[in-house]
Parts: C-alpha cells; structure tokens; sequence
C-alpha cells in the first residue's frame, strides 16, 4: 500500500548513522505518517552520503552543531552510542529541539537527573526509545492490566537472546556498513561483556516489565558467567506490593524468547514477545474472571520503530498527553539497571532510590 503522510509533519533530523539508524530510524521516518526526514548527521562522511543517497533528507550534516542550527529540524533523534546520550540531549534542548532519544537514557543515575532538570527548564518534548511500550500486543497487555487485571499479584518477565540472534537479524537487517571515521567512546563498551548485556538488552526488559506491572522498588539478582553465557536472575519488589521476578539470559542454545506474565485478582496476562526485527506483534492472552474470556489481538501493524515515531510526532504536533517511555521512565530504567549490578556483586537486597553512579 502507497504510504499517506499527513499535510503537517514533524520535521525530523537524525544524529547518528550507524546500525540502529539504518535498520530503524531512517525507514521509520520514511514510513510514519506524521513525520518527514529534515536532515541526516554524522561525523562519518561515508555514512552520512550512504544516507543521503539512500533517503534523500532535505539536508545532511558532517557536524551536530550545524544540524542544530538548522531552522528547518524540529526534533532530534539520537542515535549514537549510550556515553553520548545525554551530552547530545543538552545540546538539542539549548537549541530548542524535540528529542527521541535511543534507549538507555544514559549510563549514570547522575547524568540522567541532570538531564531531567534540563528537560524541566525546557519546552521540549523528550521521549526515551523503549519503543517495545509500541509493540500493539504489549500495549493491549497494558490497558488490560490497567483497566481489568484487579491488583496486580505477581509479574514475570525475561529476556533470553539466541545464540542465533545474528543469523535472524542478519537476514532481516539492510546489510550493516562500518566506519572507521564513526565517534566511539573513549572506552569499548562492548570490552565489558557483562555489563553491556545488562544495559543493552536489560534495559528492554525492564522498562517492559515496569510498564506492565508497575514501579520497582527494591532487586536482589544473582549473576553467573558459564559456558560463555551471562545468566541474571533477579527477584523485584514492587511498589503496589506484587512479587515480581526478571530474567536475562544471553545468549540461550535456542531460539530467541522474550516474555511476561502478569497475574491479578481478576485476570492474568501471557506474552510471547519477538524479535522487533521481524515487525510482528508480541501473542499476548489476557484472561478475566468477568467474563471468563480469554482475549487475543492481532496487532497487524507491529513496526514498533515508526509507531513510537508516530507517538512522539503526535505529542508534539498536537499537543497532547506525552506517549511512549518519558525522562521519568529512563532515569526508573537507569536506577534499575544500576540496582541489579550493585546486588550481583554484594548479593543483598538494593533500593532503586539508594543507587548512584553506573552500571
Ligand atoms: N531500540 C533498539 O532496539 C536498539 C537496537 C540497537 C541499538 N540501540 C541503541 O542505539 C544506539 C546506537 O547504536 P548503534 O549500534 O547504531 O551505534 P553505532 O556506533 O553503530 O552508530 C552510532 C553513530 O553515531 C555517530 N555519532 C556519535 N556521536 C556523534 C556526534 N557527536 N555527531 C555526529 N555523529 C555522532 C557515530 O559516528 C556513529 O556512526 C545505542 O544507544 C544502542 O543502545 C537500540
């Protein structure tokens, strides 16, 4: 089907060419119907014409400063590596910029605080990229949980990456281009296995877990390193008094499995949660004692990339109530994060709201 965009649309500029901008971003902004690619930007020549080859942006830029001047961007997505989150957040909240900001906010409790002032002091809107918050069958599990569930009883979710992951993505994926030109942290993030697995892939299983179940209070995790695998198994204590457990293992001899459950005193939820690569909805049962019914969407549109794009356009074109995972949401993500490596070295119970520092 032809793609129908609306007469006004949010004028996006992109910083940060690399792997997540090319499989995502760049198609999102493409595909949603609220939005228009105003400029591409990266410190990366080669990737900076690949794109504007590609996608045909009204401008395209070497430097950030220069897409930040232009009157014609008003948003930001940024997608650069985690250490350069925050940083170029300030800058696009200076320049009076909208932000989508790729997941997770930041890699210190401190700097995402500091981005919540500046946010407070701002008039723009900054959404955090949890976009599975978009994934059609977890925000029916959502509402479900929200309006029919009763209280909430007891929450489980994990994260279990395949060892075949990248022979799925790889097939699903444009083909992915390197640079040796791209900006990198000072340090490799990935030079510290374990937590670049807890941050990257846990933060996903966080924020959903948070947004099915509620706020996270307290984590005691343990975390073993066997066979080349990290395994954490955290128990939650969560503020409306439900048990709660998550799980993340990277990677599993198997298939990917992503999931949640969700019990109450009048329903319970099931998930089965893909890879966001293939575009397909989460299978999501939820079961009321009302009705004694058991209630399966389709969610036929599922490319959680452009919905969340859609949702942050809409919030600021229309004014309304902000969607999607907010400063709030990342800095809950953030503590989270923190909260699980902190246990998994000391083997106690750690606060969320006692935590400092990063991973
Ligand atoms: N939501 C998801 O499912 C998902 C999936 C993958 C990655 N991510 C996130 O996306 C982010 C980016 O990951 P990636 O794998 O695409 O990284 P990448 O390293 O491949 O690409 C980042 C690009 O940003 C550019 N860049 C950095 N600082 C810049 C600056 N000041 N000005 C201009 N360009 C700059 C670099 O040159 C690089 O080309 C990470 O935070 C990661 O956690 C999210």
């Amino acid at each position: 089907m032809p793609i129908v965009k609306a007469d006004r649309r949010l004028r996006v500029g992109i910083v940060g060419l690399g792997q997540i901008a090319r499989a995502a971003h760049l198609d999102a902004c493409a595909k949603a119907r609220n939005v228009e690619l105003a400029a591409v930007c990266d410190v990366a020549a080669d990737l900076v014409d690949a794109a504007h080859r590609a996608w045909n942006p009204k401008a395209a830029y070497h430097g950030y400063d220069a897409m930040l001047a232009d009157p014609l961007v008003e948003a930001v997505i940024v997608a650069t590596a985690d250490q350069f989150h925050v940083p170029l957040t300030l800058r696009a909240l200076v320049a009076g910029k909208h932000v989508l900001l790729e997941k997770p906010m930041g890699v210190t409790v401190e700097e995402c605080e500091s981005l919540r002032a500046a946010v407070e002091a701002s008039d723009s809107v900054v959404q955090i990229g949890h976009m599975k918050r978009f994934d059609p069958g977890i925000a029916y599990a959502r509402e479900f949980a929200r309006a029919e569930i009763g209280d909430i009883l007891a929450v489980r979710a994990w994260y279990c990456d395949s060892v075949y992951r990248y022979t799925m993505t790889d097939n699903l994926q444009p083909i992915p281009i390197g640079s040796a030109a791209s900006a990198r942290p000072d340090a490799d993030p990935r030079s510290d296995r374990q937590r670049y697995l807890l941050m990257t892939h846990g933060c996903h299983l966080i924020d959903t877990a948070r947004y099915l179940g509620g706020e996270i209070v307290a984590v005691r995790g343990r975390h073993q390193h066997r066979a080349d695998a990290h395994c954490w198994f955290i128990e939650t204590e969560l503020a409306n008094g439900a048990l709660g457990h998550l799980e993340l293992t990277v990677p599993v001899r198997g298939d990917f499995e992503e999931g949640f459950r969700v019990y109450g005193s009048e329903g319970s939820i099931v998930g089965r949660v893909y890879l966001p690569w293939f575009h397909k909805s989460s299978e999501v049962e939820c079961f009321s004692t009302r009705d004694r019914v058991y209630r399966r969407p389709l969610g036929e549109d599922a490319h959680t990339y452009k919905l969340q794009l859609e949702g942050f356009a809409d919030t600021i074109l229309d004014g309304g109530p902000q969607v999607g995972a907010n400063v709030e949401d990342g800095i809950a993500n953030t503590r989270a994060l923190v909260a699980i490596a902190r246990s998994c070295a000391g083997g106690e119970w750690v606060r969320l709201d006692a935590v400092t520092g990063g991973v």
